[in-house]
């Protein structure tokens, strides 16, 4: 390849797929996917399917489908090398080897403005620890418990309280057009330029790769705005990021969980208490696509909420918002005026620790109301009863809607007949069910299906690959067993193999391959290992008895040694077989 695979995986992670084929195609959000219609063939009804989460499409009308890089590169006719030069122009990221020609303006410009932040929370941070002008700031931290160490960690800075200090700084480097661009300055009524955050801790926010994006900037007494923040940018929109996601990003991997707070503070409070895969949403409401950015990282998503009577509400409307995600969710209730800073310094970790432990799933917390509010009389259960229905029926996950539909029945003693069949309705309303047509491209065997399937399953599931990497050697060979035999030995991630392995993939196979990352994969590990170990006992069967047929031709065609040879390994498969019968 190319290019380094952690720059394919930077493309493709902000190269945001649904952005990307949402320029041509109207896409609607259905349950965990989002849906269109098919550019790539005439269609009425949406078949057309992309699942934001797995960076794929698949288009059940016509079979074609992929990663972005895929889609790109039959939308504009371009090879994977270029689809990828141009996707990295679009979204800003630069390329080891630029190529030559196009414009390249806007990647240059992104260039400018990621410098002026990183110039500002450099000034920012030197003022704080190193200048007499941020002795005050200093000073804050400790009466907020911050430790240098997690103050360095988290780049917090102190913007002075002089009226163009970052203006100059930035002024000397030629950085002032980004600057005002990011809205780091600003200009009054006659034109001059001046510093829009002035005595301030400056607490920068990062995207996952750690640049600067954006600031948010605290007071350091009582007076108001508490905070500001920088405006919506180029490189920041608020409602796709989450504080603090570089600095929990590896935490969050090992945890398998992210816990969600409000504020930046809490954010940072509770990584230096050792719950280092936290994140802080920015001051609104989370979103369905801070969700989905999290999802990538972990399907364990924990909001942290008050204990009183508005963070309850608050907690059922982010249930909304997690089902959109394609995400069932906990919330941790905090003890009623606590938030997570307070809690951990007044009462410590342990009492955090205890909240987390208490978290449950939000759907189960919405039953449970459902059940209290239903009551005894039967008006109360059928307004309950159609109030889960409609929830269940935004649950895309068959596996969770079918746990939770007889759960649901009998904690409000309903039929759970009833309660399905009214699910279905609502989402039929919402949703028209794909219809499939057969597609034109060579169609993989059933012995390829098996295979198609078991790549999609070591791909996604990483802890899969070692244990089925010995079973392999029996099935290595062909373009599947190869890229198998790959994805086994290989410890890179999901986002990053799945494009690398879909490109290489012939046209059918990756049209299988894509209806798998769409729309096939079993919800947890445990499912996955089940069935990969179904594909290989299927599969091993399968390749015995192809070389079985395979021999016994040889041995009845052929003469001397190849013949007798043919007939010694006949022997030696129906010994093996035998064996592993009786192990088994
Ligand atoms: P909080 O008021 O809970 O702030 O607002 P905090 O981070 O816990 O700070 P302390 O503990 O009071 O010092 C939660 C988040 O809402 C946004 C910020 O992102 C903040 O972290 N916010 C709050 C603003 O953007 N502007 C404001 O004026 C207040
Ligand atoms: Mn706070």
């Amino acid at each position: 390849m190319r290019y380094p695979a952690d720059k394919i995986e930077e493309v493709r992670s902000r190269a945001d797929i649904v952005e990307v084929i949402g320029a041509h195609v109207r896409l609607r959000r259905s349950g965990r996917n989002f849906l269109g219609l098919c550019p790539f063939h005439d269609e009425k009804t949406p078949s057309f399917t992309v699942n934001a989460e797995r960076g794929f499409f698949h288009c059940f009308g016509c079979g074609v489908g992929g990663t972005v890089f895929d889609f790109v590169m039959r939308q504009e006719g371009l090879t994977f090398p270029e689809a990828l030069v141009s996707l990295a122009r679009r979204f800003g990221i630069n390329l080891p080897q630029p190529q030559a020609g196009g414009d390249g303006a806007s990647g240059q410009e992104r260039e400018k403005l990621f410098a002026a932040n990183q110039a500002a929370a450099e000034f920012y941070g030197h003022l704080l620890w190193n200048a007499p002008e941020g002795a005050a700031a200093r000073a804050y931290l400790k009466t907020r418990a911050i430790a240098v160490e997690t103050g360095r960690a988290f780049m917090l800075g102190f913007a002075p309280g002089r009226a163009n200090a970052l203006v100059e700084t930035l002024g000397r480097r030629g950085l002032i057009d980004a600057a005002v661009k990011l809205g780091l300055v600003r200009k009054d009524q006659r034109g001059a330029l001046y510093d829009t955050f002035r005595a301030r801790l400056m607490f920068p926010i990062r995207d996952p790769q750690g640049r600067v994006i954006a600031f948010g900037g605290r007071v350091l007494d009582e007076r108001l705005p508490k905070y500001i923040n920088s405006s919506e940018s180029p490189l920041y929109s608020k409602s796709r990021t989450v504080y603090g996601l570089h600095e929990a990003r590896a935490a969050i991997a090992k945890a398998d969980r992210a816990i969600i707070v409000e504020g930046y503070i809490d954010a940072i409070a509770l990584w230096q208490a050792g719950f280092k895969e936290t994140v802080a949403g920015l001051g609104t409401a989370l979103t369905v696509e801070q969700f989905r950015l999290l999802s990538r990282h972990t399907k364990n998503l924990i909001a942290c909420f008050d204990g009183d009577a508005a963070g309850r509400k608050a907690s059922m409307r982010a249930l909304e918002i997690f089902l959109q995600a394609g995400l069932l969710g906990r919330a941790a209730f905090l003890p009623p005026g606590f938030d997570p800073d307070t809690l951990i310094r007044q009462r410590g970790a342990e009492a955090f620790k205890e909240t987390l432990d208490g978290a449950e799933l939000l759907i189960d917390y919405f039953l449970r109301g459902q059940q209290d509010a239903a009551g005894g009389s039967t008006e109360g259960r059928a307004r309950a009863a159609a109030a889960v229905a409609d929830v269940l029926s935004r649950i895309a996950d068959p596996f969770e809607f079918d746990l939770l539909a007889r759960k649901a029945a009998s904690m409000l003693g309903v039929a759970e007949e009833v309660l399905r069949r009214e699910a279905r309705k609502a989402t039929g309303t919402r949703r028209p069910p794909p219809a499939p047509r057969p597609e034109k491209s060579v169609k993989p065997t059933p012995l390829e299906d098996a295979q198609i399937g078991l790549l999609a399953l070591v791909v996604h599931f990483p802890q899969l690959r070692a244990e089925l990497q010995e079973r392999f050697t029996a099935l290595a060979g062909g373009e599947l067993g190869e890229a198998l035999g790959e994805v086994c030995r290989s410890d890179q991630p999901a986002s990053v193999l799945a494009p690398l392995i879909s490109n290489r993939l012939s046209e059918g196979i990756r049209r299988r391959f894509s209806e798998w990352m769409v729309a096939g994969l079993p919800p947890d590990e445990t499912q996955a290992r089940t069935l990969s170990q179904d594909y290989c006992a299927a599969l091993e069967r399968k390749l015995r008895l192809q070389r079985v047929a395979e021999l016994r031709t040889a041995a009845a065609n052929r003469t001397g040694a190849a013949a007798a040879a043919a007939a010694q390994e006949l022997i030696e498969l129906r010994r093996r077989q035998r064996e592993g019968a009786s192990k088994a």
